[in-house]
C-alpha cells in the first residue's frame, strides 16, 4: 500500500492492527484494494481515507471510556477469535467502536444502518487504515443497501450488533440456515429493541440480544442529549433558519424528544408536542411546553420535527392544513414517520430540491419543506451524537459484547437488558476521565440505607 506522511495531527497509539499511526494513504490505495491487498469492501472512494483519520483521531478525543476499555481490551483480548457483523451508522465515532472490537481480537465486518447517515471518508479510512472490512455508500440505493447488509450475512457473523435490527432480521428472515452459528447480538436503538421485543414475543427469535439501548448510560445521554443537540444541528445545517421566535412542534415525548425541546426552548423557539400516550404529555406540560393534537399543531407551526418510531405521524391531513414554508424533519430511526408518499401524490410533480438536504413539494401554492428526505436528520444532514455522548453508548456496545461472548452459554433466546455493573462502570469510567470525584456512602450511612429497623 502506498503510503505518505503528512498528517498534521498528533498520531494517537495504533490499535493492534491499524496501520502504522502517523501515516495517510493515497489514491493509489485503490490500486492496492484493486490488487487485492485490502479486505473486501465497498465504498465509494477509498481516496477520502486521508480526511476520515484525522476526523475518527478527532472523535476519539472526546471518547476516553472507550479508550479505556480498548487498552484493556488489548491485553485481555476477550474476544479473540470471534466473527462480528455490525450494521451501524458509518460515523467517526462506529469507527472508533469498530478498532475497540478489533483490538480484542475480534474479526468485525461492517455495514451502514442507514443508506444516508454514511461518512464516505471514515468508510475509506476504516477499510485503508484500520484494516476493517466496510460495506458502506452514502446515498446508497435500496438494493445496495441490502446487498451490503448480505455481504456482511456472507461473513457469518457469531456476534450481531445492530442499529435498527436489520441485520438481525435479515438473518431470521432469509438466511435461516446459519442462525445457529450466531451465539448472541446487540442492538443500539430503540426502534430495534421494539422489533426485537415483537420478535421474541413471537416465539422468532433464536438467540439472545443485549438491548444496549436500554442501559441508563445509553438513553438518558445519547437520545436526550445527543440526539437533542444533533438534530437542531441536522436542521441548522439544511436550512439555516432563526430559532428563536419560531414555532417547533415536536412529534413524541419520548426520550428523544424531550432533548430535541429542550435544546429548541434553549434556543428561543416557542415549542408545542404532540402524544399518543397521557404520561409523557403531562411531563411535556409541566416541563412548560403547549400540547397539542397533531390537527391543531398542523397549523400553528412553522417546523415540525418527529422523534416517535411511528408511522405516518405527519400525513396528508396535516400537510393540508401547514402554512407555506412550513418545514419538517424526522429524528426517529426509520424514514417514514412523514408521509412522503402522500407528500408526492398532493405535489403532483411539483417537487425541486432548493438547498442541499432540502426538498421543497408545492401542493397548489403552498410549499412544504423536508429535509434529507425525512431520514434521520442529525445524521444525515449532520455528523450525528457528538462523539462525548457516543462514548458512553460505545462503551456499553463493547462492554455488552464482551458480556455475551463470555456469557452466551447460559443466555437463552430473548432481549436482555444491559446488567447493572456495566451500566455502573461506564458512568464511573466517565466520570474518571472527566476527573469528576463524587463522594462514598460512610459505614453508617450503608447500615442505614440497607436496614429496615429504623424509622419515625
Ligand atoms: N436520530 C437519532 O440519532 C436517534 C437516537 C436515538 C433514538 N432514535 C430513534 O428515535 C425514536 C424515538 O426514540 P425514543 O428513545 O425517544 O423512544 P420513546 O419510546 O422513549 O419515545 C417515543 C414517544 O413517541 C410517542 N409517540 C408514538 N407514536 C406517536 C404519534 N403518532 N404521535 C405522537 N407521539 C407518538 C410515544 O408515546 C413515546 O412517548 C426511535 O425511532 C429511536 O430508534 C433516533
Amino acid at each position: 500500500m502506498t503510503v505518505r506522511s503528512t498528517l498534521e495531527t498528533q498520531p494517537m497509539q495504533p490499535t493492534s492492527g491499524d496501520a502504522p499511526s502517523g501515516q495517510t494513504v493515497s489514491t493509489a490505495d485503490s490500486a492496492a484494494a484493486a490488487a487485492g491487498n485490502l479486505l473486501p469492501h465497498d465504498v465509494t472512494d477509498l481516496g477520502l481515507a486521508d480526511e476520515g483519520v484525522r476526523r475518527i483521531e478527532w472523535a476519539e478525543r472526546e471518547m476516553p471510556v472507550l479508550r479505556l476499555i480498548r487498552e484493556r481490551f488489548e491485553k485481555e483480548q476477550p474476544l479473540k477469535g470471534l466473527r462480528i457483523g455490525a450494521c451501524l451508522h458509518v460515523t467517526t465515532e462506529t469507527a472508533n467502536l469498530m478498532r475497540t472490537l478489533k483490538a480484542g481480537g475480534a474479526e468485525v465486518v461492517l455495514c451502514a444502518s442507514n443508506p444516508l447517515s454514511t461518512k464516505d471518508d471514515v468508510a475509506a479510512a476504516l477499510v485503508v487504515r484500520y484494516g476493517i472490512s466496510t460495506y458502506a455508500r452514502r446515498g446508497e440505493d435500496r438494493d445496495t443497501y441490502y446487498a451490503h447488509l448480505n455481504a456482511v450475512a456472507d461473513t457469518h457473523p457469531q456476534l450481531t450488533m445492530d442499529d435498527g435490527c436489520d441485520l438481525v432480521s435479515l438473518l431470521h428472515a432469509e438466511r435461516p440456515g446459519q442462525l445457529h452459528e450466531i451465539l448472541a447480538g446487540t442492538e443500539e436503538t430503540t426502534t430495534g429493541v421494539i422489533r426485537l421485543k415483537a420478535m421474541a414475543a413471537d416465539g422468532a427469535l433464536t438467540f439472545p440480544v443485549v438491548a444496549v439501548n436500554e442501559a441508563m448510560t445509553k438513553h438518558l445521554f445519547d437520545n436526550r442529549y445527543g440526539t437533542g443537540q444533533s438534530t437542531v444541528d441536522g436542521i441548522l445545517r439544511a436550512t439555516n433558519l432563526l430559532l428563536a421566535g419560531r414555532n417547533v412542534v415536536i412529534a413524541g415525548y419520548g426520550w428523544v424528544g424531550r432533548g430535541i425541546a429542550s435544546r429548541m426552548k434553549g434556543m428561543g423557539a416557542h415549542v408545542a408536542i404532540t402524544e399518543v400516550q397521557p404520561l409523557p404529555a403531562i411531563e411535556a406540560l409541566m416541563d412548560g411546553f403547549m400540547v397539542k393534537t397533531g390537527l391543531e399543531a398542523a397549523e400553528w407551526g412553522d417546523l415540525f420535527v418527529t422523534a416517535t418510531g411511528n408511522l405516518n405521524v405527519f400525513r396528508r391531513e396535516h400537510f393540508e392544513r401547514m402554512h407555506d414554508g412550513a418545514t419538517m424533519a424526522n429524528s426517529g430511526h426509520f424514514d417514514d414517520e412523514i408521509d412522503l408518499k402522500a407528500l408526492r401524490e398532493m405535489a403532483e410533480g411539483h417537487v425541486r430540491e432548493v438547498r442541499r438536504d432540502v426538498e421543497e413539494y408545492d401542493i397548489g401554492g403552498v410549499r412544504l419543506n423536508v429535509i434529507a428526505e425525512g431520514r434521520l436528520v442529525n445524521l444525515a444532514a449532520a455528523e450525528g451524537h457528538p462523539a462525548a455522548v457516543m462514548d458512553m453508548s460505545f462503551a456499553n456496545q463493547a462492554l455488552s459484547a464482551e458480556h455475551v461472548a463470555k456469557n452466551h452459554a447460559s443466555l437463552t433466546a430473548q432481549v436482555y437488558v444491559v446488567p447493572a455493573e456495566i451500566d455502573q462502570e461506564v458512568a464511573r469510567l466517565k466520570l474518571v476521565a472527566l476527573g469528576v470525584q463524587i463522594d462514598t456512602m460512610t459505614e453508617e450511612q450503608k447500615a442505614y440505607v440497607t436496614s429496615w429497623h429504623s424509622g419515625t
